[in-house]
């Protein structure tokens, strides 16, 4: 079984530069079968979520080929609206986003339910609403979501919660529905407006993305396009707080810091200098960390995805912390793991009480999801001797090249695959 290997103690100094985002990835790959023209998506992250959402939609008869890396050309011609099943496909949360597309295109979809991380319950009922709402009979049936409409028609829907989920789902639908459809209450996340001018770019008709109120007057046809997807807010953020968790000083390249801001926020009130540019940040932290409190909220409150990277800094902070989870209820699991580490934390229902620590100590310790994984990665950096981090294909859902871009910030960080391996770098950096 693969796993990271971490000799901790040394601060994170140099450039990163930030690759796509994956969550808006998921959803603009999921629309481009929305088109039988060829659709050229660039800046696409190179990760197991998107890899896999790639192969699936091969096996609808989408046709794809990547011209590089980070380019990939899509032609939906022949796709199908085939049923949507298998191992790989099982295991990610974007899976729901072919709901949305397949009904809008063929005003029919099955594609078995979605998976993800385990951080939390994850109910889908705002887009079955949603989907029912633009006139589709939509029902989960034997493990997989099944929803079909003879025509989708425009409608006013008001969302319930504030999900990113439901938000992109219904608006990829309502983008083929005849006449106007307003989503209310809908998430602002930047990956919501990336999908909606990834649509505008194909002939849709979306206004008010990044607000509340998002209206799509519905079209017959999409046509094929070229698109740049935006950086990724929340790898971007994961370096930010490593340059705090390691006392670093690091150039973050290639991000739009308007997208960072509840990050920087926070960064600043724990006494971190931050240097914004057009389109790069630098944050360095040369001493202990201030404590402070922190929500997480939707956009443009503080990411939830943010939150196990944001607590790994603060346990090592002088003072008491409160991190407040409000998005989902189960995403306190890699507690354990960093009190193994040293960490003083208590949770209490939705909230980490945190009393910070001068360090952590290297322990073996399993990633329980993707950002838990990636933040218990930066506390191994920090930490005396050495941190073995096992199940380390959550992390690799979601974050490009992650230990080389460390490595190559000054961490000593091996991927491994051996006892052996494990053994020869810990004979290394003894
Ligand atoms: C997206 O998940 C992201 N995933 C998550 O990223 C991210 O944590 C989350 O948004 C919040 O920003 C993708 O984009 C693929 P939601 P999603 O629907 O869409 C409740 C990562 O690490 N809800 O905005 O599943 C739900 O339970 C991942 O990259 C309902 O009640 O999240 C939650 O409490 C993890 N009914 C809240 O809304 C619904 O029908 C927000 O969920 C849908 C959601």
């Amino acid at each position: 079984m693969e796993k990271y290997i971490i000799k901790g103690g040394q601060p994170l100094k140099g450039e990163v530069e930030i690759t796509g985002a994956k969550n808006a990835a998921l959803a603009i790959l999921a629309a481009s079968v929305m088109t039988s023209e060829t659709v050229t998506i660039e800046n696409l992250p190179d990760e197991a979520d998107t890899n896999v959402l790639l192969g699936t939609i091969n096996e609808i008869g989408v046709f794809t080929h990547r011209t590089d890396r980070h380019t990939v050309r899509v032609n939906a011609a022949k796709a199908r609206n085939f049923p949507i099943d298998n191992e790989g496909i099982k295991k990610i949360r974007a899976s729901y986003y072919l709901v949305g597309a397949l009904l809008g295109r063929f005003k029919r979809a099955k594609v078995v339910l979605p998976g993800g991380c385990a951080i939390g319950l994850r109910p889908i009922d705002q887009h079955m609403k949603g989907f029912a709402a633009l006139g589709a009979s939509c029902r989960i049936e034997g493990g997989s979501v099944i929803a079909e409409a003879k025509e989708l028609h425009g409608a006013h829907i008001y969302l319930d919660v504030v999900s990113v989920g439901a938000t992109i789902n219904i608006m990829m639908a309502a983008t083929m529905a005849q006449g106007q459809t307003i989503i209310e209450n809908a998430a602002k996340e930047p990956h919501v407006v990336d999908l909606a001018n990834f649509l505008n770019s194909m002939g849709a008709r979306i206004k008010g993305a990044g607000t509340d109120v998002i209206r799509i007057r519905g079209v017959e046809r999409l046509h094929g396009t070229e698109y740049a997807i935006i950086p990724d807010q929340i790898e971007a953020g994961t370096f930010m707080m490593a340059a705090a968790v390691t006392r670093g000083d690091i150039l973050i390249k290639g991000v739009i810091p308007k997208h960072l801001e509840s990050i920087s926020a926070k960064l600043k009130e724990m006494g971190c200098t931050l240097t914004e540019h057009d389109d790069a940040v630098r944050v360095v932290c040369n001493d202990r960390v201030h404590s402070t409190h922190v929500k997480t909220l939707p956009y443009p409150g503080f990411p939830t995805d943010m939150q196990p990277q944001i607590t790994v800094a603060l346990g090592l902070s002088a003072g008491v912390s409160i991190v407040t989870e409000s998005i989902f209820e189960n995403r306190f699991k890699y507690i354990d793991a960093l009190t193994s580490m040293g960490a003083n934390i208590k949770v209490e229902g939705s909230s980490a009480i945190i009393s910070g620590v001068e360090k952590y100590t290297g322990a073996h310790i399993s990633a329980p999801d993707l950002r838990a994984g990636a933040a218990l990665v930066l506390a191994g950096l920090v930490a005396e001797g050495f941190t073995v981090i096992d199940n380390i294909h959550f992390i690799e859902r979601g974050y490009e090249d992650f230990y080389m871009k460390l490595r190559d910030l000054g961490a000593t960080i091996e991927r491994v695959e051996d006892d052996g391996s494990e053994q020869k770098f810990r004979l290394q950096y003894a």
